[in-house]
């Protein structure tokens, strides 16, 4: 029986693509800059299993190029790269790798919190030169209000890290009664969240209710001293209201592991702020996670291609 044709998007850690080589006619991407979309439809003509990132657009153009595409595996967690309608419409099930990368999103709330990028650029620039009270003050994480929006899978691992900080949890969005019993999240409206948070961590998925989610109108609300952190989407939050908003100080403060756009480019006028931290996207960027997702992605890959039913994306 020939075996099916597969094309992975780009070069998988620890080379785990490689292990779907026995079990499939395997072909893929070496770089790890994203194929043009020249090269993707050129690649997706044959295939019957596609493996894809968060940076591989997906739509109803490609899939019309992959009249034998029987399976869509994403890395990531978040699909806002696949037209999930148009692969449904042609019943091709999509996968994705939520679950594995829960545990890795608390470290920007706590390194904002604490300027500690600022602190350590302080030192790697020559400036310090002697210790004072009013050296880099950032903000108690103990005893302060984390708002949690969307408390699904990776708001409630926040949640849970959280609580052993010895914060108060608010969160808005779905009502998750089991969650909130398990986390002490109290469930409130998005206003109220917005207006009594001193840390404001976003987690929800891009969609089209989702888009600017957080605008002028919700960036007001926030207290003066208050730390918005976006590890969700980059347009979940609109950027230029930020940029309003944080030239003008309230919020205090942003943390975007996320941007609108990916990559934002280095002459972004957020950059120059003092009080926003851009990170490239390394929300689930360790060993440990990575693996899993590729390997999630893979065994997704392979169920699909047996015929097997996906856990629908979430
Ligand atoms: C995802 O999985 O969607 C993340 O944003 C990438 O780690």
């Amino acid at each position: 029986m020939p075996k099916p044709a597969v094309f992975v998007a780009r070069p998988l850690p620890g080379d785990l693509h490689l292990s779907l080589a026995d079990a499939t006619e395997l072909s893929f991407w070496k770089d790890e800059f994203p194929p043009p979309r020249e090269a993707l439809i050129r690649a997706v003509a044959q295939a019957e299993g596609l493996l894809t990132l968060i940076t591989d657009r997906v739509d109803e153009e490609l899939l019309s190029h992959a009249p034998r595409l029987r399976v869509l595996s994403n890395m990531g967690v978040g699909v806002d790269n696949i037209d999930v309608a148009a692969c449904s419409a042609r019943r091709i099930p999509v996968g994705n790798t939520p679950g594995v990368l829960t545990d890795a999103t608390f470290a920007l709330l706590l390194k904002a919190a604490r300027r500690l990028f600022e602190a350590a650029d302080f030192v790697r620039a020559g400036s310090w030169k002697t210790w004072y009270p009013n050296l880099l003050l950032g903000r108690d994480v103990y005893g302060s209000t984390l708002g949690i929006v969307g408390l699904g899978k990776i708001g409630q691992a926040v949640a849970r890290r959280a609580r052993g900080f010895g914060m108060h949890l608010l969160y808005t969005g779905r009502p998750n009664p089991e969650a909130e019993a398990q986390t002490g999240a109290k469930l409130v409206s998005k206003e109220a969240l917005l207006r009594d948070s001193d840390f404001v961590s976003l987690h929800v998925p891009l969609n089209a209710k989702t888009r600017h989610y957080i605008g002028s109108e919700e960036l007001r609300l926030m207290k003066p001293t208050a730390i918005l952190i976006n590890t969700s989407r980059g347009a979940v939050v609109d950027q230029r209201a930020l940029l309003d908003a944080l030239a003008r100080g309230r919020p205090g403060g942003a943390a975007l592991d996320v941007t609108d756009p990916e990559p934002m480019p280095p002459d972004d006028p957020l950059l120059k702020l003092p009080n926003a931290i851009v990170l490239p996207h390394v929300g689930s960027a360790t060993d440990q996670t990575r693996a899993k997702m590729a390997q999630l992605a893979i065994d997704n890959l392979l169920a699909g291609l047996a015929g097997r039913r996906l856990p629908p994306a979430t």
